[in-house]
C-alpha cells in the first residue's frame, strides 16, 4: 500500500513522543466528554454509571486502544492497509474499510454538534444568553431546526480540513499543543467555578454517590458504546494515529496516559456540569440538550455567566475541533494512500464530503421544526441513527474485527507492543475471549437478538 513519506522511518518525522500523546489525548477528550457523557449518566444513576464506565474502559478499552496503536505502528499504514501489510491477506483490507467508513459516518454528525458549541460560545460572549427569563429549551430547538448549523458545521470542517491539511507534524500535532493547554487551564476555573456554587455538593453527591438500581441492561450496552467513542476506538483512529508514532515510544504507557486522560477529563466534567445543573435547580437528565439547554439557564442567573457560559462552549468547541481533527485524518490517510492523492487535495474533498454528508443530520434533529425533523427511519431521526449506528453498532464490530486480527490473525503484536510475560498473556486473555464476547453479547442485546 501507498509510501507516504509521512511516518518516521520512511522519510517522514510522524509524532514526537509528547506530541502523540496530546494528539491522542486531544482526540480521546471529545464531545464524548462533554456533552455525551454528563447526560448519559444523569440518565443512568449517576456514579453507578461511572464505575461502570471506567470498568469497561479498562476491561475492553484499554487492551483494543493498544492494539489499534500496535497495528497501526507495525503495520504502518492507514487502517486498511495496515491489516493487510501484517498478514498479507485480501479480507482484512476489506475489514478495515468498514473503519474508515465509520469515521467518515461519525466525522459528519460530529461536525454539526461541533458547530452548535461554536454558536453558543459566540452568543454567550456577546451576551446573548445572559437574560435568565429567556426559555432556553425553546431558543436551542430554535437554533437546532433552522439553517444555522449548517453553516457553522462548515466553519468545523474548514478548520478541521485546514489542520489536516498541513500534515501530521506541523497540522495535527502543532494543533494540538496549542489547544491542550489551554483546554486545561480553561476546565480548572470553570471546575472551581462550579464547585464554589451555593448548592453545588447536591451535583457532586449525585455525580459520586451509586444508585445502582437506576442501572439496566441497557446501561451497560450504553457504557460499552461509551467507551468506544469516549476512546474513539472501532473506528481507525488510534490506529492511524499509532502509524505515526516512533519505534521507540513505549505504546503501553502511552495507552495508559491517554486512558487515564480520558477519564480525568470526564470525571472533571462531571463536576462542572452537575454542581452548575444542581446549583439552579435544574434536571440533571435532560437528554442531549444538557449541555445546550440546562447549562445556559445555569450561566444565565450565575454572576459575570456570560464570561463562565462562553468558557464553558469554549471548552467545548476546542475538545470538539482536536477530535474532528483525529477523525478526518482516517478517510484523508486512506485516500491519500489509496489513489496516491496530495494531502492537500485530498483534505479538501473528505472535508467536504463530510460536510455534505452531514446536512441532513444538522436538519433533522429531534423535537425541533427542522426541515427533517419528522422523518423516521428505523425509529429515528437522520441525527440519532448516525449517531445510534455508529456507537453502538459499527464502532463495536470495528472493535471485534481489532480484537480478532490482534488476538487471533497477526501473531507478533507482542512484540510491536513491547509487552512480555504476564502483562503479554493478560493481553491476549482480554483480546481473544473477554472483549469479543462481550461486545458479541452486547451487541445481539442492542439489535434486539438477545435478550437478558
Ligand atoms: N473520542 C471523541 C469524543 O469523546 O468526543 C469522539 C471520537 C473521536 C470518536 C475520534 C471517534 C474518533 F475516532
Amino acid at each position: 500500500a501507498g509510501s507516504s513519506g509521512e511516518r518516521p522511518g520512511e522519510g517522514g518525522v510522524g509524532f514526537s513522543k509528547g506530541g502523540f500523546i496530546l494528539a491522542a489525548i486531544g482526540s480521546s477528550v471529545g464531545l464524548g466528554n462533554m456533552w455525551k457523557f454528563p447526560y448519559i449518566t444523569g440518565a443512568h444513576g449517576g456514579a453507578a454509571f461511572f464505575l461502570l464506565f471506567i470498568l469497561c474502559l479498562v476491561i475492553v478499552g484499554l487492551p483494543i486502544l493498544l492494539a489499534e496503536m500496535t497495528i497501526g505502528r507495525g503495520g504502518r499504514g492507514n487502517a486498511s492497509a495496515s491489516l493487510f501489510n501484517l498478514t498479507n491477506k485480501k479480507h482484512w483490507k476489506w475489514f478495515g474499510l468498514i473503519s474508515i467508513i465509520t469515521a467518515f459516518l461519525i466525522m459528519s454528525y460530529y461536525s454539526v454538534v461541533a458547530g452548535w458549541t461554536v454558536h453558543y460560545m459566540i452568543q454567550s460572549f456577546a451576551g446573548a444568553l445572559s437574560d435568565s427569563g429567556t426559555d432556553y429549551a425553546a431558543a436551542f430547538l430554535g437554533f437546532a431546526g433552522g439553517y444555522m448549523p449548517v453553516f457553522w458545521s462548515a466553519v468545523i470542517m474548514t478548520i478541521t480540513g485546514f489542520v489536516i491539511a498541513r500534515g501530521v507534524s506541523s497540522g495535527i500535532e502543532k494543533f494540538n499543543k496549542i489547544l491542550i493547554p489551554g483546554f486545561m487551564i480553561i476546565l480548572l476555573i470553570l471546575m472551581v467555578r462550579a464547585l464554589t456554587l451555593p448548592g453545588a455538593m447536591e451535583g457532586v453527591e449525585f455525580f459520586l454517590r451509586p444508585d445502582f438500581s437506576k442501572l439496566s441492561e441497557e446501561s451497560v450496552l450504553i457504557a460499552l458504546g461509551h467507551a468506544f467513542f469516549s476512546l474513539s476506538l472501532g473506528m481507525g483512529c488510534m490506529l492511524t494515529y499509532g502509524s505515526y508514532v516512533q519505534k521507540s515510544q513505549s505504546l503501553g504507557k502511552a495507552a495508559l496516559a491517554i486512558g487515564f486522560g480520558d477519564l480525568l477529563y470526564a470525571f472533571v466534567a462531571g463536576l462542572v456540569i452537575f454542581p452548575t445543573v444542581f446549583a439552579f435547580g435544574m434536571e440533571p437528565a435532560s437528554g442531549v440538550g444538557l449541555a445546550f439547554i440546562a447549562l445556559p439557564a445555569a450561566f444565565a442567573q450565575m454572576p459575570l455567566g456570560f464570561l463562565f457560559g462562553g468558557l464553558f462552549f469554549l471548552l467545548l468547541a476546542i475538545a470538539a475541533l482536536t477530535s474532528a481533527v483525529s477523525i478526518l485524518e482516517v478517510p484523508v490517510a486512506y485516500a491519500r494512500e489509496q489513489w496516491n492523492w496530495s494531502r492537500k487535495k485530498t483534505a479538501i474533498i473528505m472535508a467536504s464530503l463530510a460536510f455534505l454528508l452531514g446536512v441532513p443530520s444538522a436538519l433533522s434533529v429531534e423535537g425541533t421544526s427542522g426541515p427533517l425533523s419528522s422523518f423516521y427511519l428505523f425509529g429515528k431521526t437522520i441525527f440519532d441513527l448516525f449517531d445510534f449506528s455508529t456507537s453502538y453498532i459499527l464502532m463495536p464490530i470495528g472493535g471485534l474485527i481489532i480484537t480478532l486480527f490482534t488476538g487471533y490473525a497477526w501473531k507478533r503484536a507482542g512484540e510491536e507492543a513491547g509487552l512480555t510475560g504476564g502483562l503479554y498473556r493478560a493481553w491476549m486473555f482480554l483480546l481473544r475471549y473477554v472483549c469479543p464476547l462481550l461486545i458479541i453479547l452486547i451487541f445481539l442485546h442492542s439489535i434486539g437478538l438477545l435478550d437478558f
